[in-house]
């Protein structure tokens, strides 16, 4: 008996690990019926200007402009300028929520929903909430997202992961160059004004971005997102945000089925994912050739993408996607439950596992700025 010294009475289950919570992301396991997601609608909106200063205001939104479609087809070179005339965001600087809590703040005071709908809601990126739609369906990268309560609202923030700073700090030339065509191709579709014609003679200047900021619902989880916005359409049938955003995406041409069949199971997923969420109902893509030219164009509608792959069985399912970015949410809401703006859960996944969770104070993870906390603390 214990304290006899003799004999050890095996008590296995103080042995046994505390379980640490995690989430499996198997896609299996999030089939099922089509859960609510409220309709986005437009909250507000902020730019950032070339200098990647904040302004809360539309100055950084761009008109859609497609080429006239008199039986020619565009030839866009999507290499020239680069890289003169490319002027890329600083990608060191870690922004974090930044910009979007300027937003909160000026707009704290008169959000829709009442006084207390911000204290029952989820704020992050839009982007981020793309990566956990896909998550059941991403093979490569992992990611890693930094949670808190403050006042209530939990703030989703991602964290670069060790390997996307390693793939960031060593990405090869021609994917440096990928990147600037991608923007290139949008100055080519795009004008600064209503109705005014498209300036590719000017520099690419990535630190430029209008952000819309959208409220919506999934299941029980209200949600404040923001997303960047590519161009308004001022010709779309509607002219009510974010029905008459347009998305703007570069691919490569395609020219056997396997390349198509490719194409649906993995790029129109990351389409599809990223504009339903803020409720943009077109994507127009660009392929461009091996020599970087974009000679056809073609709309995609966010809501038929799933068409291209419904009867695949290796295809995505957006109940899945939706499904499993509420589960996540869920386990975000019931992990973080103490509120602390400087205590932070990081929720940590790679590809083949599931999600699983640390705890964290202050430096390095603690994302909610002073100036934040303190003015909302006023
Ligand atoms: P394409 O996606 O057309 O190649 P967005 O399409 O989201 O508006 O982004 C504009 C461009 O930014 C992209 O154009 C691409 O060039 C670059 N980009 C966006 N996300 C990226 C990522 N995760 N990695 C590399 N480049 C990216
Ligand atoms: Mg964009
Ligand atoms: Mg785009």
């Amino acid at each position: 008996k214990r304290g006899a010294g003799k004999i050890e009475v095996a008590e296995p289950w103080n042995k046994l690990p505390l379980l640490a919570p995690s989430l499996p992301t198997n896609p299996a396991l999030y089939a099922g019926p089509f859960p609510f997601y409220r309709r986005p609608s437009e909250l507000g909106c902020f730019s950032l200007d070339a200098q990647r200063q904040y302004h809360g205001d539309a100055r950084a939104l761009r008109y859609y402009c497609p080429p006239p479609t008199n039986g020619q087809s565009p030839n866009f070179d999507l290499r020239d300028g680069y890289p003169d005339r490319y002027r890329p965001r600083d990608e060191e600087v870690q922004e974090r929520l930044d910009h979007l809590l300027c937003w909160v703040l000026e707009h704290r005071g008169r959000l829709e929903g009442g006084p207390g709908w911000l204290a029952g809601a989820i704020v992050t990126w839009r982007g981020h909430l793309t990566k956990l739609l896909t998550t059941p369906y991403e093979r490569q990268e992992g990611w890693q997202l930094a949670a808190s309560r403050f006042q209530g609202t939990l703030y989703l923030s991602e964290v670069e992961t060790p390997a996307a700073r390693d793939q960031r700090l060593t990405r090869p030339p021609l994917l440096q160059e990928l990147m600037y065509m991608g923007y290139k191709f949008e100055q080519y579709m795009c004008a600064d004004k209503p109705g005014g014609s498209t300036d590719p003679s000017g520099e690419v200047n990535t630190n430029v971005a209008f952000c819309s900021v959208l409220r919506s619902r999934l299941g029980n989880h209200p949600l404040l997102f923001s997303g960047e916005v590519d161009c308004i359409d001022p010709q779309a049938p509607t002219a009510q945000p974010p029905s008459c955003y347009v998305e703007l995406k570069t691919s490569k041409e395609m020219h056997s089925p396997g390349q198509r069949k490719s194409f649906y199971r993995r790029k129109l997923l990351k389409w599809w994912a990223q504009s339903f969420l803020p409720g943009v109902p077109n994507v127009v893509a660009g392929f461009r050739n091996p020599e970087g030219f974009v000679c056809s164009l073609k709309t995609f509608r966010t809501m038929e993408m799933f068409e291209y792959v419904r009867n695949d069985r290796d295809g995505w399912n957006p109940s899945v996607c939706m499904n499993f970015c509420a589960a996540f949410l869920s386990f975000a809401q019931n992990t973080v439950v103490q509120d602390d703006p400087r205590l932070v859960y990081l929720f940590s996944w790679e590809p083949g596992s599931p999600v699983t969770v640390s705890e964290h104070r202050d430096a390095p993870h603690a994302f909610l700025p002073t100036w934040y906390v303190e003015a909302m603390t006023q």
